[in-house]
Order: C-alpha cells, then sequence, then structure tokens
C-alpha cells in the first residue's frame, strides 16, 4: 500500500493531508464518511478489561465535550451496531513493558470505526488517532472513511518533566500526561530530585520531605495515583533521582552523605553546584539501599534513573577524596565517578531494575543491560551502542532552549553518527526522550514551552523516518495545538490570562500584538540578563511569550516568498506600526510592562520602514536611494538584536521587503 506519508513529502498532496500528529505509518482515505451525532456509542469487542471501559469513557466524555452533544455515557454491548468499536485479543503487561506491541489498525467506513489491535496499548494508540480526526463539516460532525495501519518506529518515546526546579503539582502532571498520551508519547521519566528540591516522600529518610522539599513534594500515595492515570494511557512512568552531583537538597537534608561536612542549603539559584555525595562512604551505599529499594517498590517500571550528569568535581579534589582514589587505582574523576556507578549498579539491580543515567555514566565495566541517555550531544548514543549499550536520545529535543519546532522535528535519533552503526548496533537505540528543565517554568505557562511543540518531537519518534516535511508539520501542529488545548492543556487559555494580567485594566490587545511577535532568547542566555532565583515570579513579557512565534514564522515567510497580498501586508505593518501609540501610556504606568518598551518601539520603527519599502515597491514613491537603503538596513539590524530576555522576529520579512525596494 502507498502510504500517505510518503506521498506528503511532495508538495502537492497537502488536500491528502489528514489533521493527526504524529502522521500514521500509512493513511488511505476511501471516500465518504461516518457522522457523529446523537447516536454515537462504543463497543469493546474481545478481550477486556477496567482500563479499556475507562478509555471508552474518555472517548465519549471527549466528543461530547467537543461536539457539544450529549452523548450516551454508557457502552454498547452490540458491535454490530456500535459506531466505534475496539477490538483486542488479550491484555498487556501488568507493568507495562519496553517494546509491548502498539501496533492497530482503524478502519473507518461511513457506517462504522473499527480499531483492532493485539493488546489494549494499541487500542490506546488508535483510539487518539480516531478522536483527533473528528472534526466538523457543513454537515455536521464526522471522521473521514479511511484506512489507518499503524505502528511506532521507536519503542521508547518520553517525555522527561524537572519538577524539583519549580515544582508541578500533580494536575499538572496528569495533564500532561493526557497530552503525551493525544500524541502517542509512551514514557514519563519523572526528574523528581535536584539541587533545587527532592519531591517525592519517602517512609525510611523522611527528613527528604521535612528538610528537602519546601513542602512542596508528592506523597506516596499521589505518586500510586499518577502511575495508574499513566497506566490507563498507556505511559511508564520511569523516576529520576539524581546522584552523585545536582544533590544539594538531598544533603540539605542527609549532610552526612556529602563529601565536605556541610551545612547544605536548598539551592536557590540555576547551574551546576559543588554539593556531591561522597562516593568513598560506606554509609552512602546504605543509605542508597535503602532509599532505593523503597522507590523501586513505588516505582514499578522496569528501569530506573540515577543521573549522574554534571558533577563538577569540586569538592572531590578533596585529601580524603584523593587518597580513596590512589589507594583504589582511580586515576581521575572519571574513573571515581564509575567506581560509584559500579556500586550503584548492583544496588539498583538488587531491586529488579535496569539502571539508567545521562550520557556521563557512560564507562567501560557497567553491565550491558544498563541504558544511556545522551544529552551532551548525538556522538554518546552512537558511541554506547557500539559499546553494547543501549541508549535514548535526548540532546536536540530540550524544550526549554526555546529552539523552533522544525529544528526539533528534523533531529532523528537515527541521524549522521548512527550511520557506521551494524543493524544490531542501531537496533540499541530505543528512542528518544524531549525534556523540561524548570527554571523558568511554573505551572502557570510550563505547557506552553511544552506544546505544542513536543507534538513535533512525538512524531519524530513515532512516525516513518522519512516523515519530514516541514511545512505539513508546521500545519497539523497548529491544527493540533488547538485540539490539546481543548483537551485540557493550558498553552493557549494561559496565554491569555497572562496577557491580561501584563495589560492590567488596559487593552490586552496592544500587548499581545508585541508578545505575539516576540520570542524568549534561546539557550542557556536568560541568566546573564537577571540574577534570576527560585523565587523570581515567571509572569512577565519573557514568560509569557511563545517559544516559537508562529505569527512571525508566517509573516516572514509569505513576504519572503512574495505570496503575500498587499493590501493584508499593508494594512498589517500600519497596526504593528501604530500598536505603540497604544501601548505607550500602559508601559509608563505599570513597571511589569517596561522590558516590553524596547521592543515595542523596534516593532514600529521596523514596520514604519517596511511600509516605506512597500511605498516604492508599489510605485506611490520612487525608488529609495541608497543612504535610505543603508539607514533602514541599520536599523532592522538593531530591531533583531535581542533586547532584555526577548527577540522581536518579524524583521526577516521586513529586510525582504527593503531589498525588494532597493532591487525593483
Ligand atoms: C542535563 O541536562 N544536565 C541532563
Amino acid at each position: 500500500m502507498k502510504t500517505i506519508a510518503l506521498m506528503l513529502c511532495g508538495t502537492a498532496a497537502f488536500a491528502a493531508d489528514p489533521h493527526l500528529m504524529p502522521l500514521p505509518a500509512s493513511y488511505t482515505p476511501s471516500g465518504g464518511r461516518l457522522a457523529i451525532d446523537q447516536g454515537f456509542r462504543v463497543a469493546l469487542g474481545g478481550y477486556r478489561e477496567p482500563r479499556l471501559e475507562k478509555a471508552a469513557a474518555r472517548v465519549i466524555d471527549r466528543l461530547a465535550r467537543q461536539t457539544g452533544m450529549p452523548l450516551p455515557g454508557s457502552l454498547s454491548k452490540d458491535a454490530t451496531t456500535a459506531t466505534l468499536v475496539m477490538e483486542t485479543r488479550e491484555g498487556s503487561a501488568i507493568v507495562q513493558r519496553l517494546g509491548e506491541d502498539e501496533s492497530y489498525d482503524l478502519t473507518i467506513t461511513t457506517r462504522q470505526a473499527r480499531i483492532t489491535a493485539v493488546n489494549p496499548l494499541g487500542i490506546l494508540r488508535g483510539m487518539e488517532t480516531f478522536l483527533q480526526l473528528v472534526d466538523q463539516d457543513p454537515k455536521g460532525w464526522g471522521v473521514a472513511a479511511a484506512t489507518i495501519r499503524d505502528s511506532p518506529r521507536f519503542p521508547w518515546r518520553g517525555f522527561s518533566f524537572d519538577v524539583s526546579r519549580h515544582f508541578m503539582p500533580v494536575e499538572v502532571v496528569k495533564r500532561t500526561l493526557d497530552g503525551m498520551a493525544a500524541v502517542k508519547l509512551n514514557v514519563l521519566h519523572w526528574h523528581l530530585s535536584d539541587d533545587q528540591g527532592f519531591r517525592v516522600e519517602c517512609e525510611k529518610y523522611p527528613k527528604i520531605q521535612e528538610l528537602a522539599s519546601d513542602g512542596l513534594y508528592y506523597t506516596k500515595d499521589e505518586i500510586r495515583d499518577v502511575i495508574w492515570y499513566a497506566r490507563d494511557r498507556g505511559i511508564r512512568v520511569v523516576p529520576e533521582f539524581d546522584i552523585p552531583g545536582h544533590s544539594t537538597a538531598l544533603l540539605t537534608a542527609y549532610p552526612e552523605l556529602g563529601t565536605l561536612p556541610g551545612p547544605y542549603r536548598i539551592e536557590r539559584k540555576w547551574g551546576v553546584f559543588d554539593p556531591t555525595l561522597d562516593p568513598t562512604k560506606e554509609e552512602v551505599y546504605t543509605f542508597l539501599d535503602g532509599f532505593i529499594h523503597e522507590m523501586a517498590e513505588l516505582f514499578p517500571d522496569q528501569f530506573f534513573h540515577v543521573g549522574g550528569d554534571e558533577v563538577n568535581g569540586e569538592q572531590w579534589k578533596t585529601e580524603h577524596v584523593q587518597s580513596f582514589m590512589k589507594a583504589h587505582g582511580l586515576k581521575d574523576q572519571g574513573e571515581f565517578h564509575r567506581y560509584f556507578n559500579s556500586r550503584v549498579q548492583p544496588i539498583v539491580a538488587k531491586y529488579a531494575k535496569r539502571m539508567m543515567g545521562w550520557d556521563e555514566i557512560l564507562a567501560p565495566g557497567l553491565p550491558k543491560d544498563i541504558v544511556i541517555q545522551s544529552w551532551r550531544g548525538q556522538k554518546s548514543l552512537a558511541e554506547a551502542a557500539r559499546l553494547g549499550y543501549s541508549g535514548i536520545l535526548s540532546a536536540p529535543y530540550y524544550l526549554d532552549l526555546m529552539h523552533p519546532a522544525a529544528e526539533h522535528y528534523l533531529a532523528d535519533p537515527l541521524n549522521e553518527d548512527t550511520k557506521s552503526l551494524t543493524p544490531e548496533q542501531r537496533a540499541r537505540i530505543l528512542g528518544g526522550e524531549a525534556a523540561m528543565w524548570s527554571e523558568y517554568a511554573s505551572p502557570e505557562n510550563v505547557d506552553s514551552r511544552d506544546w505544542p511543540r513536543l507534538a513535533a518531537i512525538a512524531e519524530r519518534f513515532w512516525s516513518p523516518q522519512n516523515v519530514r516535511d516541514v511545512e505539513s508539520m508546521y500545519r497539523r501542529m497548529e491544527t493540533t495545538s488547538r485540539w490539546l488545548d481543548t483537551l485540557g492543556l493550558t498553552h493557549l487559555s494561559n496565554y491569555r490570562v497572562m496577557l491580561q494580567r501584563l495589560a492590567g485594566d488596559g487593552p490586552v490587545e496592544a500587548v499581545r500584538t508585541v508578545a505575539d511577535l516576540v520570542e524568549p532568547i534561546k539557550g542557556y542566555t536568560r541568566e546573564q540578563t537577571v540574577n534570576y532565583t527560585q523565587q523570581s515570579p515567571l509572569n512577565r513579557l519573557v514568560d509569557t511569550a511563545r517559544p516559537e512565534s508562529i505569527p512571525a514564522r508566517e509573516f516572514n515567510l509569505a513576504v519572503g516568498n512574495g505570496t503575500m497580498d498587499h493590501a493584508r501586508l499593508r494594512q498589517t505593518l500600519v497596526a504593528w506600526r501604530d500598536n505603540h501609540i497604544a501601548l505607550d501610556p500602559m508601559i509608563r504606568q505599570r513597571e511589569i510592562l517596561s522590558e516590553v518598551q524596547p521592543l515595542s518601539a523596534a516593532l514600529t520603527e521596523a514596520a514604519t520602514i517596511g511600509l516605506a519599502a512597500l511605498d516604492s515597491i508599489e510605485g506611490a514613491s520612487p525608488k529609495p536611494d541608497a543612504s535610505w537603503i543603508a539607514r533602514s538596513k541599520a536599523s532592522l539590524a538593531e530591531a533583531k538584536k535581542r533586547k532584555g530576555d526577548l527577540v522581536l522576529m518579524i524583521v526577516p520579512g521586513i529586510e525582504s521587503l527593503v531589498e525588494r525596494a532597493a532591487a525593483h
């Protein structure tokens, strides 16, 4: 069968572009439409379990919310007349395992939709595809008839969520799981401890929650609740407790585990810090045995993440460590860290878990069943695979670094560095994980840092490798973004709330005009402007603006390739030029808007130049002289420079107008 995925690589296939993300392995439209009306019924066929019954109830609930139609809440017993039949043969593992079958077939005819799968995991994936396809046409709600055969490209499709820098309440974790399920991600990697907080209750070592959490932690009951919630959605939960570095919070509670005596205080700033567990002390391994034992019982997943990143080695320069290293023939920090891991790994294994860690833990001698998570680059992943270790790729998927969706999307776990691997080595690359480090993320704005870009990454992990059409991705990501927000995520809805807070009683539209066209600075650069701490409120324009400005992207593209209608272009530029008139009085009154001032002024300046260029292109004014062109280019070069923590993104479009004015 010819797949749509392949056809989408050509530009002529837009009409066939189903609004799905991730795109399925194959999608064949068959003509006609299955209507969704108040007669909608769901039936389960074959194997049944409570998880499938709950899934069916969610289908009904979500459809009722989306369509506004009251739908009957109960399952139908009659698979011949039901609108949607979900049929599977057998249960999946009680504790979801890496590599279980997640494939499904979804056949939609004008009479019925039928999802068939080997086990409930495939049903859960197919159900999301079905729900995502529901749309409205002039005749009403329905789904286009089609045949879909689908299965994931990678078995490990994760999202790593830092809840230490800023604590994320259970409701945030749950809505994140809803979003993950919607785009077929299957691992929540829960980064539960770091310098800035230890977020889990421990009965054996209660000073963890008493002294290392500021009272912001998950009780064991809450953790179990989240794990069940995830299981219902076909998502594994892998906990991470970061050792031996990133452990200031733990050492605040148990300073005797530290390399230096302390005392330690929960860290309030961002960066890499000195406090490190002391690998020379036997009591450290006794503590870890007790802790890992309790956590291994709490978290049923087969994998257990011990972090291992960014050990700066400062505390290990101390005399007792240096003499220990000498006595044990450990010649540098790397070997000393390997020694630590070689003590931790048997503890993890004793509690029937496979150890996982960031790429720093990669060292010869550790058992081959550990898993390497590559964050420093793609090479270490290929290296791990060559050495016989399994791994997942995270380096190009750091959502907190505010890169555009396309950049994440085009980064492939099987990239150039893996070309020289044998098929057997390549199979060790299990997939990837996006990551959200929460230095600049709060419960209020974290969704807008994750979504919708996480959906594009989910497609990279799920869909065939040749699904790489960036324009198709952006189109589908927009639709998917709205769908995800209605599902309960808040990346669109909280944007409005945060803008209104910035505007106070003033006109929110004037703030929005600027907010829509700017982006936070990229990478690890935000620390350079303000001395941020854990207590800094994340309520400013930089916290509100989206990581990627879609309006700016579309403007730059349309103006750059000359497809933007001139009347609309003029209207847009006039609105941008004049926006400052409405905004300026607000900026003067409201301190929180002070960082908007230079961006708003730059927008006015750029739009003014754009209008002059447009006049000239349209013949309303003479061809600009060389000095105007030079001055304009210089102004635009200023306009696109970083201003505080933000960048105005529409300048390339204006620059192309100036080029055209100069050339005509
Ligand atoms: C990391 O970003 N330090 C894993």
